[in-house]
């Protein structure tokens, strides 16, 4: 496994690689890799020559306010993860080397960005997808595989790619849960044992949406209630939001009549967790 830290270096070899007519499967990454992130890596194994994985804690997708400082880095771990999982290379850049200092050109989706958690951190989408073209521009995919915990980020990436023709096939690689139901999330790691518990929260609001569809209730209001009545009964569990948008515009919708995006993001203590479910009536 080749680990590389130069951009430049990084694309030379990518387009060399393309040139013996290899393809690339790649699996963008923060690091502090889990079982989730593992398990897209595996996604893209079996679809193509070569794995490349990058681990780059972006700093333009993290707002003033956020913890961009604190965010869990263990690089030799990873590098082992990595390892085991057939990884052929990994693209280790420094956030130096990624963005010029007086770097001006950005990436901004404009219609599925806004709401959920782009109203809640605004200008982090924008860094998702400019350093996600930047990172397509230096590995040359032909596929990318993408989480579908983050539902309005593949959502968007998946328009970004189609409005700006990037040659890169997109892959959703489905949520990957602990025993319990908590959604895998690098983030988890800040939770205490009582909020880790807490948290199982999310999963059980969803499946309530679930249950309450399949029992004939379509009425967004009557939904959301049901799930925030759900939460509010946990301790220390702040509501961000609980939306019910529909699947593809992320639009807000009123009753669930085709296939709907439930999306939710809570608060315990100061770790934010999200996690989302698809409902089709
Ligand atoms: O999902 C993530 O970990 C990041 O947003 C990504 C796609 C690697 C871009 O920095």
């Amino acid at each position: 496994m080749d680990i590389i830290k130069s951009p430049e270096e990084m694309q030379r070899l990518a387009l060399f690689l393309k040139r013996s007519g290899k393809t690339i499967g790649f699996v963008p990454t923060m690091g502090f890799l889990h079982e989730g992130h593992l398990s897209l890596m595996r996604a893209a194994r079996g679809r193509c020559d070569l794995l490349v994985t990058s681990i780059f804690v972006n700093p333009t997708q993290f707002g003033p306010n956020e913890d961009l400082a604190a965010y869990p880095r263990d690089f030799e771990r990873d590098e082992a993860l990595c390892e085991g999982e057939g990884v052929d290379i990994v693209f280790y850049p420094e956030p130096a080397s990624m963005y010029a200092a007086d770097a001006s050109v950005w990436v901004d989706e404009q219609a599925l960005s806004g709401g959920l958690c782009g109203a809640a951190r605004p200008g982090h989408f924008r860094g998702v997808c400019t350093v996600v073209a930047k990172l397509f521009n230096l590995v040359q995919p032909d596929l990318a595989v993408f989480g579908e915990k983050d539902a309005q980020q593949l959502r968007i990436i998946e328009r970004m790619v189609r409005d700006l023709n990037f040659p890169v096939q997109i892959v959703r690689g489905p949520i990957v849960r602990e025993p319990d139901g908590l959604a895998m999330s690098s983030r988890n790691k800040y939770l205490t044992s009582l909020q880790r518990q807490n948290a199982l929260c999310l999963r059980q609001a969803l499946d309530h949406a679930a249950d309450l569809l399949e029992q004939g209730v379509s009425d967004v209001a009557v939904l959301r209630k049901g799930i925030a009545t759900l939460i509010a009964r946990v301790p220390e569990a702040e509501i961000d939001y609980i939306a019910f948008v529909d699947d593809a515009s992320l639009a807000p919708v009123d009753a669930v009549e085709g296939s709907t995006l439930v999306a939710l993001a809570v608060k315990f203590g100061s770790t934010r967790l999200i996690d989302n479910a698809v409902l089709v009536p």
